[in-house]
């Protein structure tokens, strides 16, 4: 199951991200038979838990109400894969987690709903906590999420766009998630208000370092390792960091521009020309540089954690961010 678990932070939470798996197991049941075969599918098909990760050992740096972190981490946690669900059918993607997606198994009007149903159940889950202030941060984060899926549709085909959209963006769409569960993590641990913004920068500006990663993974990584096709996002016409710094180094009349011009708007979609051009870009420096940006993040984010006061799960959670810029699937 867990890539992003070191010896330190399984033993601080290995029991917890049981019974928070049980949790989810036995609050999406839909009463379909044909439809809990899919989100038994979705759900058992093996990601990192890494935002309920944050949120449990952030909890347990204080004196948290144990059931009720176990509701709030289920409820991140199914939040997140409602999110993959819609993604992948708004990406076109053909495999999750090296499986095929759920709408390419059923109609995509049909994947759409059953991805609003896991919406609904990670609500129950937030409200499960009895914490007001734990379901406004839920919809607060659901809400940046939607605004950053949002602004990237928008933006797509781009090329001209500036880093501060794009870090707007991204914060949106992957650093509202890691941002809440932290601040979900802290609240339910009873922290002060002056530490629990903290916490929220510290997830935030890892989901950031975090979304520049898989920016560079979807560009760096073979197929059999990330479980989609090389160049997805360029294919897509999402106009990420490593991309914006190969733009950068080319010179104004290069013809790559103009190549990259077609690609991301569609107009060129053979595999070999792709492929080209993804090897270049990976020659160029770009990938580098960009993943250059996510360790900064990451340093801004270990920054934040100097109020956590337990040494071992600050340790576990600093830990966590180095593993965000290690990754590659
Ligand atoms: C995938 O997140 C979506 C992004 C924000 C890039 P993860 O890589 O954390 O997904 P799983 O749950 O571990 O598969
Ligand atoms: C992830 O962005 C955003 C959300 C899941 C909301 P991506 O589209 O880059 O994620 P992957 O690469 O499909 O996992
Ligand atoms: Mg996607
Ligand atoms: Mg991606």
């Amino acid at each position: 199951m867990s890539t992003v678990t070191t010896r330190d932070v399984s033993d601080l939470i290995h029991s917890d991200l049981e019974e928070m798996d049980a949790r989810i197991a036995e609050t999406v049941d839909i009463g379909i038979p044909q439809v809990n075969e899919l989100v038994r599918g979705v759900i058992t098909s093996g990601g990192k838990r890494l935002r309920p990760s944050i949120l449990l050992l952030i909890g347990h740096a204080f004196q948290p109400d144990h059931r009720a972190l176990i509701d709030a981490a289920a409820g991140i946690e199914l939040l997140h894969t409602a999110s993959l669900v819609h993604d992948d059918d708004i990406d076109h993607s053909a495999l999750r987690r090296g499986r095929p997606t759920l709408s390419t198994q059923v109609s995509s009007v049909t994947a759409i709903l059953i991805g609003d149903y896991l919406f609904a159940q990670s609500a129950i889950l937030a409200a499960a906590t009895n914490d007001i202030r734990v379901v406004a941060v839920f919809a607060a984060t659901l809400a940046d999420l939607c605004k950053g899926q949002i602004r990237e549709m928008l933006e797509s085909h781009d090329l001209d766009q500036s880093f501060d959209q794009y870090e707007q963006r991204i914060y949106g769409k992957t650093g509202s998630l890691f941002a809440g569960s932290a601040e979900m993590g802290a609240i339910l641990g009873g922290a002060d208000p002056g530490t629990i913004a903290e916490l929220r920068a510290y997830g935030r500006d890892l989901g950031i370092a975090f979304q520049i990663i898989d920016d560079v993974i979807d560009l760096r990584e073979q197929t059999r390792s990330i479980g989609k096709p090389a160049g997805h996002d360029l294919r897509e016409g999402t106009v990420t960091l490593p991309i914006m710094r190969y733009l950068a180094g080319l010179p104004a009349n290069s013809p790559d521009r103009a190549l990259l011009v077609d690609i991301t708007s569609g107009d060129v979609t053979d595999d070999r020309v792709i492929d080209a051009v993804v090897g270049r870009i990976r020659a160029s420096g770009a990938l580098e540089a960009a993943a250059t940006t996510a360790r900064k993040y990451v340093e801004t984010a270990k920054g934040h954690l100097f109020v956590i006061p337990d040494s071992r799960t600050r340790h576990a959670l600093s830990q966590i961010a180095d593993l965000v810029l290690d990754r590659s699937a």
